[in-house]
């Protein structure tokens, strides 16, 4: 089978997805699937072979020309995190292509790539969050009632992003202007959210041989302020897992990503992060193209579970092409 794996993307995460997709191509099961590497960046989607010859991808059918032969591909493997590829836009494109693809579906991937929308939609089933304020680009910015609501500290974040870019942890009332303005670099809409003091987790749920598999958790201490990039992809945390909490609590953050999964019928990866307070969970967001560098932590709690890279990436596919 020829597997289309797309990396790239239109956000300041393309560097990390494209490790992530390299990642992907590297290993992949050379006696199943074929891989070909597809960049897609705002300037060009392109075919990128292994001597780094690139060949334009025509974007009516999605196939790709080289030497006179058309390429068309049996399933695509998304590798984008951040937009047109964790945001629902790919995804559409494929579906109305009728193309198999192994990401959630476009309406999953809008939604869970809204924080806001995600957390409002979730909270109602007693899954918890951050009290929070949302501004759209242009509102006004009441700088009193923000922080009547959410407190200080607090978190000011692009709604829509990824890898912590234009995230800032706030202290004190003048460092409020300067960190939306620092989000709205990333988005057009901004999420305030108050600092939640406690134990930082990532768990993993996905689909494993047509069961929904919650992945070991993993516990992140960072040496940071707060898991923000540098901590997330230049050594700066500690990733412990499986994360060094309770039974009762681990249960209990296993039981809230599963039921967020369920809940919103996803499918593919997904990966929640949670802030652990007194024992109760706070969802802060779930990502569904999460980071596949073999730094990241879905690799790194599929190896704990005993998982292969190479085994999580073809269960994926195989899930995608039935
Ligand atoms: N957004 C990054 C890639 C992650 O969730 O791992
Ligand atoms: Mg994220």
């Amino acid at each position: 089978k020829k597997i289309a794996i797309i990396m790239g993307g239109y956000s300041s995460e393309y560097k990390i997805s494209l490790t992530s997709g390299n990642v992907v191509y590297q290993n992949l099961d050379k006696t199943k699937f074929k891989g070909y590497r597809i960049h897609i960046f705002k300037e060009k989607w392109v075919y990128v072979d292994d001597n780094d010859a690139e060949f334009p991808i025509d974007k009516n059918d999605f196939s790709v020309t080289v030497n006179n032969e058309k390429i068309t591909f049996d399933c695509v493997f998304n590798a984008i995190h951040g937009t047109p590829g964790e945001d629902g836009l790919m995804q559409a494109y494929f579906e109305l292509l009728g193309i198999p693809q192994n990401s959630c579906d476009y309406y999953q991937a809008a939604l869970t790539f809204n924080k806001r929308d995600l957390l409002s939609v979730l909270k109602p089933y007693g899954i918890k969050s951050a009290t929070s304020y949302y501004l759209n680009l242009g509102d006004e910015i009441k700088q009193d009632e923000i922080l009547e609501k959410v407190g200080l500290p607090c978190f000011v974040k692009p709604n829509k992003s990824g890898s912590s870019f234009g995230i800032s942890k706030v202290k004190t009332k003048d460092e409020l202007l300067p960190a939306i303005a620092n989000a709205y670099k990333e988005d057009n809409e901004i999420i305030i959210e108050s600092f939640l003091d406690g134990t930082e987790v990532s768990v993993g749920v996905i689909n494993y041989k047509g069961e929904t598999v919650v992945l070991p958790i993993t516990e992140i201490v960072s040496e940071n302020d707060f898991f923000d990039y540098e901590a997330k992809y230049l050594g700066k945390s500690q990733e412990i897992t499986p994360a060094r909490i309770s039974e009762d609590i681990a249960e209990k953050i296993r039981a809230v990503a599963k039921k967020a999964y369920t809940i919103l019928k996803m499918s593919g990866f997904s990966r929640s992060e949670f802030i652990i307070v007194n024992g109760e969970p706070f969802m802060l967001e779930m990502n569904t193209i999460p980071g596949l560098t073999t730094e990241s932590l879905i690799p790194q709690q599929a190896r704990a579970a005993g998982i292969s890279l190479e085994d999580l990436f073809t269960n994926s596919i195989e899930l995608a092409l039935q």
